[in-house]
Parts: structure tokens; C-alpha cells; sequence
């Protein structure tokens, strides 16, 4: 079974229609790039995903469940989105890392807000506050070491360089073991020796059979992670393919187009 089944989303912004039908399956483990011109639609589809715009249309099932329905938009409280939030990662293209927390501290700041809601309504007994809040840390740790960061968990972020700042953003976006982790243009913001240890990590997350969705302009990377590629063209999937199908066999004319404009 599909760990993702995106169907048929819709957005528009005024009379401007963004997306206009989107619809892919991912199965578990594997790494899906998304390529496309400016505009072209990507950034709000990750955002779709994200609960941080609401679809016009569609549906999005995560592990068979259906996590957002168009028809049941007004069910949804802020307390449900949030819960359904946490089935998605995401890491932006400028970081977002919270400038007055340590490294350690942005990584355990959202689980210790869920541990902390979980003993208000009572789903964690107060006697496991403790015990959880170790966990946490613990977990913390292991991610920062995953990204080659144990020597910084008391940095602040202005401490850190840009590639370093991203490399704490995917520890603290898996810090909520998403099912799916969305990447908008991790390296967009890198100068070129910074982006290849941000592109290592995200290799050697692919090898923990991690889910990934990751827009980029690294052609040659998304050529090297990618199972499966998608080319997105004003508002609707044009191709979908292995790489090879999209880089080097593809007959799609405004593709072929895209690829060669070195304007990526
Ligand atoms: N919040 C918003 N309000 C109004 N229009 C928006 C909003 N967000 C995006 N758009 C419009 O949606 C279109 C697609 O934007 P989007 O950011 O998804 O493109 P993109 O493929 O990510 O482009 P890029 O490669 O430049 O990041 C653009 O025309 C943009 O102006
Ligand atoms: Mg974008």
C-alpha cells in the first residue's frame, strides 16, 4: 500500500488557479524530486501538504487514512490540524530556526510542547513527564549526531553556518518522526561547499529508508537520490518518471526546454 495518495488537489489564490489537479502516490522509502520553472506551482503543493494552505479540492491519505478531504474542510479544528501536521516534516529553504534557542532546544521544542499538551488532556500521566522529557533528549542527540552536529548542541543558531543551520532544521523536522519529510529547496539559500553536506545528510537519510518529497533546482542531485521524478508545469504534474525516464529519455518538449534553459 501507498504511504502517500495525493489526489486530484486543487488551489487557487483569487482567480489565480495554482494547481490545477494534482495527483502521485509514494510508497514507502521512497525519495520523490519535484522539478519545475518559478511559479510553476511546487512550493504550494508542499504546502498543501503541509496544512499551511487549505486545498479548494482533493484528498491527501496518509497509511490509507484520509488526512485532509476538501468535502469535510469546515470538520477540522486547530487541534485535528495539528495532529494531522505531524504526519508531514518540512524543511524550508531559509532555515526558520528559533535565533534565542540552543541547537538542542529547537530540536526538542516541538516534542516538549506535545508531551506537555499530552498531560493537560491527560493522554500522558503527569507521573511520565520525566521519563519523557529524557526521551526526547535523548532522541535529540542521536538525530544531531546523524547530521554531524554533536559538537554544537549549545551553539545558537547566528553561531552556526548556513550549511549547519539546515542540518539542525532536518534534525529538528524528524525530531517528530514524520512519515513524509518535505524539503522546499534545502541548498537554494548554500553557497556550493555548504550544499554538499546538506545533500550528504539527505542521502543518508534515503538509506534509513526515510520518505521524502524534495523540490530542487540540483539537477544532478535529484538525478542521484530521486526514485522517482516530477516535473510540474503550470499548475499540473507533465511528467512522471524514474530519472532516467525524465532526464535522459524524455521526449516532452517544454521539459527538454526547462532542462536545457540553464535557468534552473
Ligand atoms: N499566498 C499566496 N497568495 C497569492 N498567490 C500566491 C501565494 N502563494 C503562491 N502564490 C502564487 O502561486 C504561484 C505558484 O507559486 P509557488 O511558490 O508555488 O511556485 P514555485 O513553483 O514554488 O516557484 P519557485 O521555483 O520560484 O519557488 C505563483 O504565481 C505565486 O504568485
Ligand atoms: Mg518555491
Amino acid at each position: 500500500m501507498a504511504i502517500l495518495e495525493v489526489q486530484n488537489i486543487q488551489k487557487s489564490f483569487g482567480k489565480n488557479e495554482v494547481l490545477k489537479g494534482i495527483s502521485f502516490e509514494l510508497e514507502k522509502g521512497e525519495v520523490m524530486t519535484i522539478i519545475g520553472s518559478s511559479g510553476s506551482g511546487k512550493t504550494t503543493l508542499l504546502r498543501c501538504l503541509n496544512y499551511l494552505e487549505v486545498p479548494d479540492n482533493g484528498r491527501i491519505v496518509v497509511n490509507g487514512e484520509a488526512v485532509f478531504n476538501s468535502e469535510e474542510k469546515e470538520n477540522y479544528t486547530e487541534a485535528n490540524i495539528r495532529d494531522l501536521r505531524l504526519h508531514f516534516g518540512l524543511v524550508f529553504q531559509s532555515f526558520n530556526l528559533f535565533p534565542q534557542y540552543t541547537v538542542l532546544e529547537n530540536i526538542m521544542l516541538a516534542p516538549t510542547l506535545k508531551v506537555k499538551e499530552g498531560i493537560k488532556n491527560k493522554s500522558i500521566p503527569s507521573q511520565e513527564k520525566n521519563r519523557e522529557m529524557s526521551c526526547i533528549r535523548e532522541k535529540a542527540l542521536e538525530l544531531l549526531e546523524m547530521v554531524g552536529l554533536s559538537d554544537k548542541v549549545d551553539a545558537y543558531p547566528f553561531q552556526l553556518s548556513g550549511g549547519q543551520q539546515q542540518r539542525v532544521a532536518i534534525a529538528r523536522a524528524l525530531a517528530l518522526k514524520p512519515d513524509i519529510l518535505c524539503f522546499d529547496e534545502p541548498t537554494s539559500a548554500l553557497d556550493p561547499e555548504l550544499t554538499v553536506e546538506v545533500l550528504r545528510v539527505i542521502k543518508d537519510l534515503k538509506k534509513t529508508g526515510t520518505t521524502m518529497i524534495i523540490v530542487t533546482h540540483e539537477m544532478e542531485f535529484a538525478r542521484n537520490v530521486s526514485d522517482r521524478v516530477i516535473y510540474m508545469r503550470d499548475g499540473l504534474i507533465e511528467m512522471d518518471g524514474t530519472p532516467e525516464e525524465v532526464f535522459d529519455l524524455s521526449k516532452n518538449e517544454h521539459l527538454n526546454k526547462f532542462l536545457n534553459s540553464g535557468n534552473l
